[in-house]
């Protein structure tokens, strides 16, 4: 098993030598424009790892990293239109810097991008990659539809948020894992498993995310802080806000997300006390690290060596303390 940045150095070149111009430019330049832009580049390299684990080369995995790190980056895209986001990776969104029809038809073209790649895989690997990632895919479009209802219920429960982020982040880290299972022709139980592993840590993730939003270092986390207060969003620090607080300050929480100020900072501010008075950061910061556990525990029963879990664990371990 390689160094995780030894995955994504691979795979970095990989798109680097895929990347080249073409016309017309409105169509192509965002799109090389988002996946130039940098990130993490955690889900192809789980796609190498988990082939590369699973005992095949993870070269021959390097088609199904870049599809699933496209289709992300076209999620992004339309992710960023929905949520009116202006900052992605610390640089202006597509839609910003283009406009909004730019981003809806690179995005589209970048989701077709993503599919043409299965192309590259023959037979029974191509049915299987290919009917999980039409899986993932309409479950991701679930998923960011109940997000976007979500900003104007004022009914929604726990069980409801965790359901929503489940498909809209955690099912493309399970499936990232998943397609490097069936690249190396793995058995179904640890396709399965391996699978699972990826939803835990998925939820984790976006757990993470929902914090980092509210409490992230603006520089570092390359988003807008405070964007999902802004928008509504019913994260989980806020239905925990809720939950946690005296019924003064839950009424006033839930007015402050019926509101849309000119100037948000202090509408941001106000949010985030609230965040912490209530417990809620902190309870937050406790389900990332159950939803950690309980992915580990899943790799714990997997029927591969220690030293094929030991990459996945790290991985998981240094999720939990990112701040990107
Ligand atoms: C951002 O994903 C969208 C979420 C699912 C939270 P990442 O945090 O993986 O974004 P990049 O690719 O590293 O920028
Ligand atoms: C994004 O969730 C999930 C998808 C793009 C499918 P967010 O809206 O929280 O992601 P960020 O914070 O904009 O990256
Ligand atoms: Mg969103
Ligand atoms: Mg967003
Ligand atoms: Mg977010």
């Amino acid at each position: 098993m390689k160094e995780i940045s030894i995955y994504r150095e691979e795979f970095l070149t990989y798109l680097e030598s895929k990347l080249t111009r073409k016309e017309p430019a409105n169509l192509y330049d965002p799109m090389r424009y988002i996946l130039k832009l940098g990130g993490k580049r955690l889900r192809p390299i789980l796609v190498m790892m988990s082939a590369d684990a699973f005992g095949t080369d993870s070269q021959k995995a390097l088609d199904a990293a870049l599809a699933v790190e496209i289709f992300h980056n076209f999620s992004l895209v339309h992710d960023d239109i929905m949520d009116d986001a202006p900052l992605r990776r610390g640089k202006k969104t597509v839609h910003e810097k283009w406009d909004i029809n730019t981003g809806i038809l690179s995005g589209d073209a970048m989701l077709i991008n993503a599919y043409q790649l299965f192309e590259s895989y023959e037979g029974d690997q191509f049915r299987k990659l290919a009917k999980l990632f039409t899986k993932t895919a309409i479950e991701v479009c679930e998923g960011q539809q109940y997000d976007i209802d979500f900003e104007t219920r004022e009914d929604v429960t726990l069980a409801e948020y965790l359901h929503m982020i489940k498909y809209k982040t955690a099912v493309l880290v399970g499936a990232a894992l998943e397609m490097g299972a069936i690249v190396a022709n793995a058995n179904e139980v640890c396709t399965q498993q391996i699978n699972e592993y990826g939803c835990l840590l998925g939820v984790a993730f976006q757990l993470q995310d929902d914090y980092l939003d509210a409490f992230g270092d603006a520089e570092t986390f390359g988003k807008q802080i405070g964007g999902d207060i802004i928008e509504n969003k019913k994260t989980f620090l806020y239905l925990k806000a809720l939950e946690e607080s005296s019924s003064v300050e839950a009424r006033q929480l839930q007015h402050l997300y019926t509101i849309a100020p000119e100037n948000p900072e202090q509408k941001i501010e106000t949010v985030k006390q609230l965040f912490i008075d209530s417990g809620a950061a902190s309870l937050a910061k406790a389900e990332i690290e159950k939803y950690t556990q309980k992915a580990f525990n899943v790799l714990e029963d997997m029927n591969i060596s220690e030293a094929k879990k030991k990459p996945f664990k790290e991985f998981g371990e240094l999720l939990m303390t990112r701040s990107v």
